[in-house]
C-alpha cells in the first residue's frame, strides 16, 4: 500500500479535534490532512468549528504554525509575478475598526512604482473587511480569475481581490467560518490565515500592521508582539522580507465606520485630506511599502514621496484606474451620493459636559455590525450603506446634548442596540486623557 493511501485511511477529523481538546501537539500530517479534506469538502463545518476552538483554547506550538500556514498555502496555487519587473510588495492588517488604509494603499504604492497584489479578507468579528468595503462601489469584482487579476495587475498596478477557489482556498473557507463562531482571536489562526494568502501573492515583501487595543483582536501590545514576532518569523522563513508595525486601535481609525462610508474617506485621503490619524497611518505604511520595494532609500524618504503623490491626485487617479478596471463605476470618487445611502440617521448625544477618555472600539465595530455592517451568520448579506460617523475622538471637547456620533441605518430594529453600544463605548471625563501615540513599536525582519 503506498504512503497516501495508508494516510487517508489513518486520518480522522475527530481524532485530530480530540487531540487538540486535550493539549496535545498535531502532527504537521494530521494537519495537513483536516485543511485538505476540509478545502475539498470532505469534513463539514461542524467538525472544523470544533477544532478551531480547540485551537483558541489550547494554542498552537511554532511548528504546528507553520505546518498549518503550509497546509493553507498549499490548499491552493502560488502566484507567479516574476513577468513582473517591479518589486511586488503588500500590506495586511490584522483586523480594525475603520481602518480603510488598504483602499488608499494599493494605488499609492503602485502609483510610487511598486506591485501590489493585494488578496483581502472580509470583515471579520466586530472588525470591518476590505471587501466588503469594496463592493459597496456599484459594480466593484472582488472574484477576479487568476488571468483577469494578472491583467489588472499588469496595467495599473494594483488588483484587489479576494480568496478564491484557486488562490488560498483554505483560508476562504475557514475566514468565512471563523467570523460567525467565535474563533478569530488566536495568534495562530490569524498568522496562518494572513500568512498562507500573502505567501500565495507571489510577493517579495510585506508590511504588516498589527492592531492592538479595545478594537483590536490583540488587546495587549504584549499580545501584538508576539503576533507580529510570529508572522515576521514566518515571512522571513519564507524567504520574503517582513516588516510588523505595531499600531493602535484603542479608538476607531479616522471618523468613518461602515463600508460605503469607508469608501468615502478614503477617497478624501487619496485626495490629500482625510482625517489626520487615518493619514498618517496611510503614509507609515505606504512609507515602508517603498521602502521594502526598491523604490527609497529610507523610510523616510517614502513617507514624503507618498505625501506628494497624494497631493498631486495622482493616488486618487490611480484608484480610479483601478475601479474601473475591475467593473466598478468611478463616478463614486466624484459624487460620493452615488454610493449606497442609508435611508435613515440618529444621532447620539453626549449625556454631559468634558473630555471624550475612551471609544471603547469593539463596542464601536459591533454596533455596526449590529446595524447590518458585518455577519452574525454565514449565509448574512451586508448592508453596505449602514454605519457610524464619529464627530468626536478622544482628546476631544465636548458639551451636554452636542452630537458624538450619527448612526446611518435602515432597520428601526437594529439601532437602539447600536446606539446603546455606542453610548456605552464613551468614557467622558473632567480632564483630558493623556495622548497616545499611533505607532506603539515595529518588529524588522532580518
Ligand atoms: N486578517 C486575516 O486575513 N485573517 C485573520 O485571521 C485576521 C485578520
Amino acid at each position: 500500500m503506498s504512503d497516501s493511501a495508508s494516510s487517508a485511511q489513518t486520518f480522522r477529523a475527530i481524532d485530530v479535534i480530540r487531540k487538540k481538546r486535550d493539549g496535545g501537539e498535531l502532527s504537521r500530517f494530521e494537519i495537513g490532512a483536516l485543511i485538505a479534506a476540509y478545502t475539498q469538502g470532505s469534513i463539514p463545518d461542524y467538525q472544523v468549528s470544533a477544532w478551531l476552538m480547540a485551537v483558541v483554547l489550547r494554542g498552537m506550538t511554532r511548528g504546528e504554525t507553520a505546518a498549518l500556514t503550509d497546509a493553507m498555502l498549499r490548499s491552493g496555487e502560488v502566484l507567479d509575478l516574476s513577468g513582473i519587473a517591479a518589486k511586488k510588495v503588500d500590506k495586511h492588517s490584522t483586523g480594525g475598526v475603520g481602518d480603510k488604509t488598504s483602499l488608499v494603499l494599493a494605488p499609492l504604492a503602485a502609483v510610487a512604482g511598486v506591485t501590489v497584489p493585494m488578496i483581502s479578507g472580509r470583515g471579520l468579528g466586530h472588525t470591518g473587511g476590505t471587501l466588503d468595503k469594496l463592493e459597496a462601489i456599484p459594480g466593484f469584482h472582488v472574484n477576479l480569475p487568476v488571468p483577469e487579476f494578472r491583467r489588472v495587475l499588469e496595467v495599473c498596478g494594483c488588483a484587489m481581490i479576494g480568496q478564491t477557489a484557486e488562490i488560498a482556498p483554505a483560508d476562504r473557507k475557514l475566514y468565512a467560518l471563523r467570523d460567525v463562531t467565535g474563533t478569530v482571536e488566536s495568534p495562530y489562526l490569524i498568522c496562518a490565515s494572513i500568512m498562507s494568502k500573502k505567501m500565495a501573492e507571489g510577493i517579495d515583501a510585506l508590511v504588516l500592521d498589527v492592531k492592538t487595543g479595545s478594537g483590536a483582536f490583540m488587546k495587549s501590545e504584549k499580545d501584538a508582539a508576539f503576533l507580529a514576532e510570529l508572522m515576521v518569523e514566518t515571512g522571513e522563513r519564507m524567504g520574503k522580507r517582513t516588516v510588523a508595525l505595531i499600531t493602535d486601535m484603542d479608538q476607531p481609525l479616522g471618523n468613518m465606520i461602515g463600508n460605503a462610508l469607508e469608501v468615502v474617506e478614503a477617497v478624501d485621503v487619496l485626495r490629500g485630506g482625510g482625517p489626520q490619524d487615518l493619514r498618517d497611518l496611510c503614509l507609515e505604511l505606504a512609507a515602508w511599502m517603498l521602502h521594502l520595494g526598491g523604490i527609497s532609500k529610507t523610510v523616510a524618504e517614502g513617507k514624503q514621496e507618498s505625501a506628494k503623490l497624494l497631493a498631486s491626485g495622482k493616488a486618487l487617479e490611480r484608484f480610479r484606474e483601478m475601479v474601473e478596471l475591475q467593473g466598478g463605476d468611478p463616478g463614486v470618487i466624484d459624487d460620493p451620493k452615488t454610493l449606497p445611502q442609508a435611508r435613515h440617521s440618529q444621532q447620539v448625544l453626549s449625556a454631559k459636559d468634558g473630555y471624550i477618555a475612551s471609544l471603547q472600539c469593539e463596542q464601536v465595530g459591533t454596533a455596526c455590525v449590529i446595524l447590518g455592517g458585518g455577519r452574525e451568520r454565514k449565509e448574512d448579506s451586508v448592508d453596505p450603506a449602514v454605519g457610524i460617523v464619529l464627530h468626536r475622538k478622544v482628546g476631544d471637547r465636548v458639551g451636554v446634548g452636542e452630537p458624538i456620533a450619527t448612526i446611518y441605518y435602515n432597520s428601526g430594529s437594529r439601532v437602539e442596540r447600536a446606539q446603546q453600544l455606542l453610548e456605552e463605548s464613551c468614557g467622558i471625563s473632567d480632564s483630558p486623557p493623556s495622548e497616545k501615540r499611533l505607532l506603539i513599536h515595529r518588529v524588522i525582519g532580518n
